[in-house]
């Protein structure tokens, strides 16, 4: 190989399990793209390179060959799984790139984990980009959603090259510079606590049409077939229907009916509830999706459980079609409060970390290959056009009418749910959440009471400024306090 030879690829990738490999593929197809690749274990690489001979991949079999392949500032794209290798793979590379280059981290790493990499990577004139990237093993082949951090000066290189291979929508490919650091891991991770609630919701959609209506998981899925054409459409709901009309070869039986009904998580979700809980943002539908997770997953205790006492009577349902409509009704309502709960999680996260965030943008770049891609993503990046400093996404008009259209529909379901002894966990902590919100006043004042009472935590009155405390075991009369706990 001559020097030139040798410097050739434009961009390289780490990591080619499926994921990495997919994404090195897809790199190698647009044009004037080169990629080098590398992978622990050479035989992947050669795997890789026998199955597609027709891709412009420029192998490497140790750090040293994979850098000299690639031309200056050399960019990596990291594809491995999150944790202890990404760090180890870092350090490699670290060491074989000079100053100026950039190492893209493309897993799902936690955003402070980004956070630290950045700083630590930055004390050696290296770029280091944490991207989320979104829609699954398809989306890294034909067209992923791409949510990179770090600096500007990286993503002066690194920006034509993500949205050569980005998915594209209505026109825009679905890249953008969300931030410094990790804000581009933060989003992400955001992205997949939206899509625990939306998964989660729909699950209970389809639970609520079975038990209430009696229909089969392939009636259920031309339901949902059908919600798909309307203001629903979306990845989810689309896939939901074909896992409802796939029938088990083994048994004949839906499938649906033979998945053991535990679901597993890799920790995003989690995260998402953690890092909320800390920044103090209620994102309740994210929460009762990660907890639903989190109950099905103990069957000792639902086993234990099977024999409790239930609803002395089941209300029957007279009208199905009517009740369906409910239900897509209510679906409606609770996503666009796990969106705009989502949303709320993400300007917390900004103002916390220094982040210009731009909502608008984040709802353009979910529109396509992500997996909560969604026809109403269109309305909330209008929302944020019109009014940038939205306090809540569920306030902008487009969904204050979309709430004033579903919600009666919502009360029935949720009610009705409650009556028949239905669990709907996200269906109703959001019809929660949001009455919580419209609520002119809330018994937090008597929180604030007990909470004076017993620790003399203090209090602020409607009335007046200051901050009081009630001398509860004395005379009861109300002073001034000077600190507050
Ligand atoms: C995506 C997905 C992807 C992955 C989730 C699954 O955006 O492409 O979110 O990142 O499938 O991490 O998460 P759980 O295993 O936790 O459900």
């Amino acid at each position: 190989m001559t020097a030139a030879e040798q410097a050739s690829a434009n961009i390289g990738v780490v990591g080619l399990a499926v994921m990495g490999s997919n994404l090195a593929r897809n790199l190698a197809s647009r044009e004037g793209n080169t990629v080098a690749i590398y992978n622990r274990s050479y035989s992947k690489t050669e795997t890789l390179l026998t199955e597609h001979p027709e891709a412009n991949f420029v192998p490497a079999s140790t750090y040293e060959e994979f850098a000299a392949s690639l031309s200056k500032p050399r960019t990596a794209i990291i594809m491995v799984q999150a944790g202890k290798g990404t760090d180890a793979v870092i350090d490699a590379l670290t060491e074989a790139f000079e100053p100026g280059d950039i190492i893209v981290d493309g897993g799902n790493a936690l955003f402070t984990d980004t956070i630290r990499r950045e700083k630590a990577v930055r004390e050696t004139g290296i770029n280091f980009v944490g991207a989320g990237i979104s829609g699954g093993e398809e989306g890294a082949l034909l067209g992923p959603s791409i949510m990179p951090g770090g600096s500007a000066e990286a993503w002066e290189t690194l920006g034509p090259i993500l949205k050569s291979i980005a998915a594209i929508a209505e026109g825009e490919p679905c890249v953008t510079h969300v931030g410094t650091d990790g804000a581009g891991h933060f989003v992400k991770m955001i992205h997949n606590g939206i899509e625990y609630a939306d998964m989660q919701l729909i699950a209970e959609a389809y639970d609520l049409i079975r038990q209430g209506t009696g229909a089969t998981p392939a009636e259920i899925a031309d339901i949902f077939a059908e919600w798909n054409k309307g203001e629903l459409e979306s990845y989810l709901i689309e896939i939901t229907a074909e896992v409802l009309r796939q029938v088990d070869a083994k048994t004949d039986k839906p499938l649906v009916d033979i998945i053991l009904d535990q679901a597993g998580s890799k920790g995003t979700g989690v995260w998402t509830v953690q890092t909320a809980l800390n920044l103090g943002v209620p994102v309740s539908g994210i929460a009762e999706a990660v907890f639903a997770r989190a109950v099905s997953s103990k069957p000792a205790q639902r086993a234990a459980s099977a024999a409790l006492p239930g609803p002395s009577s089941v209300p029957t349902v007279d009208d199905k079609a009517a009740f369906i409509e409910d239900v897509r009704q209510a679906l409606y309502a609770s996503k666009i409060i796990a969106y705009s709960q989502g949303f709320d999680a993400i300007v917390a996260g900004a103002e916390e970390y220094n982040w210009d965030i731009k909502k608008g943008e984040i709802a353009k770049i979910w529109r396509g290959g992500c997996i909560i891609r969604a026809r109403f993503l269109n309305r909330i990046t209008e929302a944020y056009a019109e009014n940038p400093g939205l306090v809540a996404l569920v306030t902008a008009p487009y969904f204050t009418d979309a709430m004033a259209g579903t919600q009666d529909s919502w009360r029935r379901v949720v009610g009705g749910a409650a009556a028949a002894g239905i669990p709907t966990p996200a269906f109703s902590s959001s019809l929660a959440y949001y009455d919580s919100l419209r609520a002119p006043r809330l018994p937090a004042a008597l929180v604030q009471g007990q909470r004076d009472f017993f620790g003399a935590h203090t209090y602020k009155r409607v009335d007046m400024d200051g901050t009081f405390h009630t001398l509860w075991s004395g005379d009861r009369t109300e002073i001034e306090a000077t600190d507050s706990h």
